[in-house]
Parts: structure tokens; sequence; C-alpha cells
């Protein structure tokens, strides 16, 4: 791929129009939401280095679902819903820490080993039928991807490589699985997560919102190279002396891959990947932020920043460079995002012209839509369907 300086201008808008009010109003499209999208897709969860030793683990709450994610005795990966197949009760309430080698219901004691298996139920003995194997823990699909862990709450999920196929190898070149994480930042905000991912896919508001990060990576510099489907994004180019997105522009670690190629030294990379990751590439470290809808209204988000472990063990870098930039560029997205979520609120509120500048965000919602099983063409009147663009376009930042 060559370094072009963006050229997309001239290209129709699609004459895509933002969502209707609803999608970011309506506690029936949230739960609509959390039946199509949070629990039949892949859902980035954590990095595997959390679980570190047999027996760590710890609880998501995902679409109203308690689930333990836990490293079991052969050091395997598993998710298992917090729910004993006695009487139903939560079996963990602590929110993280290590199992010794079982989990023990706490109302009457019926045991199960970390890979779910029922091995304990006093007074079972002479029931009529029983048969302890016939009761494990419920669980859902796990994968792990690039030190990522994912899970599925479908039955039958469609497998992750299958699924996540365009993504599989294309970032080898960043060292991923070996990167540890410096820092993480949670954020509760008052906006709907869909603001959250249509903000992220585009730069059209960052000479406005972000002056530090334009002066790092000017938004007409950059191109899209993921333009349709569940992931979508491109890079931006470092300019003006910028060795990375820091707040003083310098990098603040090591390269994440001694062998990072030259041309990567001066991109950033960002993507979303459907439906709560976020995942941006600098030449010295990795950020990604997960996202979690509380309500229509409200969305916890995480923001983790991964280095090369040699970094970590330097004092000459100082990481706070990188996290500092980034926690002050989230804020000022948070802060938009807030203000679209009172906005669309509003009785006055109708879908406005998407700019020849958020192609992606226009991406992300047909995506959104298809998933949804919505239909775009009732949603977009008068929109041309197949008029979509090259998708070339400046690119998104968070
Ligand atoms: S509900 Fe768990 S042992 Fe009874
Ligand atoms: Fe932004």
């Amino acid at each position: 791929m060559t370094t072009t300086r963006w050229h997309a201008r001239e290209l129709p808008t699609q004459g895509q129009h933002t969502l209707p009010g609803r999608y970011f109003t309506s506690p029936a499209i949230l739960a609509e939401e959390q039946e199509r999208l949070f629990t039949r897709q892949w859902l980035c969860v954590e990095r595997e280095q959390r679980l570190a030793r047999p027996g760590d683990y710890f609880l998501l709450e995902v679409a109203g679902e308690s689930l333990i994610i836990l490293r079991d005795q052969s050091g395997e990966v598993r998710a298992l819903y917090n729910v004993c197949r006695h009487r139903g009760s939560r079996l963990c309430e602590e929110h993280q820490g290590q199992f010794s080698e079982t989990i023990q219901c706490p109302y009457h004691a019926w045991t199960y080993a970390l890979d779910g298996r029922l091995i304990g139920a006093p007074a079972t003995n002479d029931l009529e039928g029983f048969r302890k194997q016939d009761w494990p823990l419920r669980s859902v699909a796990v994968a792990t991807w690039e030190g990522f862990i994912f899970i599925n709450l479908a039955e039958a999920p469609r497998p992750f490589a299958e699924e996540h196929a365009p993504l599989l190898g294309r970032f080898s070149r960043f060292n991923l699985p070996n990167l540890h994480q410096g820092r993480m930042i949670e954020y509760d905000i008052r906006a709907n997560w869909k603001l959250v991912v249509q903000n992220y896919s585009e730069c059209y508001h960052c000479p406005l919102v972000h002056p530090t990060l334009t002066k790092r990576t000017p938004p007409n510099l950059g191109e899209n190279d993921l333009v349709e489907g569940p992931f979508l994004g491109g890079y931006m180019i470092l300019a003006d002396g910028s060795r990375s997105m820091t707040l003083s522009g310098r990098v603040c670690g090591l390269p994440v891959d001694p062998q990072l190629p030259a041309e990567d030294h001066d991109r950033v990379y960002y993507y979303s990947i459907m439906p709560n990751m976020l995942l941006s590439l600098h030449p010295d470290y990795v950020m990604f932020h997960l996202l979690w809808p509380v309500a229509v209204d409200r969305t916890r988000i995480s923001c983790h920043w991964l280095f090369h472990p040699d970094t970590l063990k330097d004092p000459t870098f100082d990481i706070e460079d990188g996290t500092r930039f980034w926690d002050m560029t989230n804020r000022e997205d948070w802060h938009v995002c807030e203000l679209s979520q009172q906005g669309v609120q509003s009785r006055a509120y109708r879908p406005g012209p998407y700019s020849r500048r958020e192609t992606i965000s226009a991406a992300f919602d047909r995506q959104y839509l298809e998933a949804m099983g919505h239909q775009p063409d009732t949603i977009f009147p008068g929109s041309k369907s197949g008029d979509r663009g090259t998708g070339n376009g400046d690119r998104g930042t968070g």
C-alpha cells in the first residue's frame, strides 16, 4: 500500500443520513441489540494475560448475564455462566480473583471443577437417574486472537476464525500477543455506544475537538483500507516531526516489534471491530477500547494501553506521555458524544446528512442495520442502495 494523500473529497456521500433518534433512545432497540449483536457476535472481553495462572478469573456482565471468565487447570481459557445447576444461585460474587481448584456454590455447596464439570453434590447419591456428568456449568464459546479473549453467547456460533478471516494475520507485525498492558482507564459516559463508534470512525471532528491530535496527524492525511463490513478503518499519517500520538510528539516506548516495517513508524491505524472493540495501533504502543452498553444513553468503556515488555522495564520511557495524550483525547470525544446524545433525544432531531469525510461512520451504520436485520432502505428513504462510493476517505480516530 502506498502512502497517498487523501483524495476522496469528490466521492458521492452515498446520500446516507445518520440513524433515526429511536436508535439512541429506545430501550426496545437496546434490548434488540443485546439479543442480535451482544449475544450472537464475538465480543472482545480482555487480554489473555489478565488470566496469568490456572484458577485466575474475572466476572463479566454482558447482555444481562454474569459470566465467569477463567483459566482452568489445563491452562485453557473458559467462559462459564455464573449460574448454579442446582437452583440457579450466583456462584461467585467477587469481581476477580483466583479459584483454588474448584468453584463451590455458596448456597448448598454443589462443587464444580474449573472446566465446569460438577464434581460434588451433597445428598444426591440415591437420587434416581441423577448423574453428575449431566449437570456441568453452562458455558459459552471462547476464542483467542493476538492475545485477546473473545466470547460468543450464541448456542452454535460461527467459528471465530471464519467470522474474523479478514483480520487473521493482518496485524502480525505489531507483535500483539507479546505486548503487556501498561495502563487501563475506565470511563462511564452518558451516550449511546453507537455514538462512540461513529465518533471513532471519522476525523471530520478533529480540527475543532482535538487541537493536539490534529498537530500529530492532520485530518487530511491517511487512507481507509477496510471500508465495508464488520471491520472498518484505516490509517493516518504522523506529520510535522511527530513520532507517535503523545503529548510531546516523541515516542513513549520501544517499537512494538523490532521488525516493524519502516512505513508503520509513520502511521497510526484505527479499526472498529464489530460490535464492541476499537483497536488503535501505534509504532510504540497499541491502544484498545472495549464498549459495553449499560443503557440507551450510557456506555461503560475501558481503554487499555499495551507496550513492548522492555518499554515497561525501561525508566527512560514515559508511557504516560502516550496514555495522557489519549486520556485527554478520549475525554474530548466523550464530551461531544454526550452532546450528541442530548441532541438526538430531542423532538427536533431528524437524521442529518453524512459528509464525504464520514464514509466509515456511514459504513458502520449500514453494517449495524444489517446485523440488526433492519432494512436500510426503510431507514434511509431516498438513499440509493449500491451507491456506496469507494470507501476511501480520511480516517477516524477516537
Ligand atoms: S443453588 Fe447452588 S448448590 Fe443449591
Ligand atoms: Fe475524536
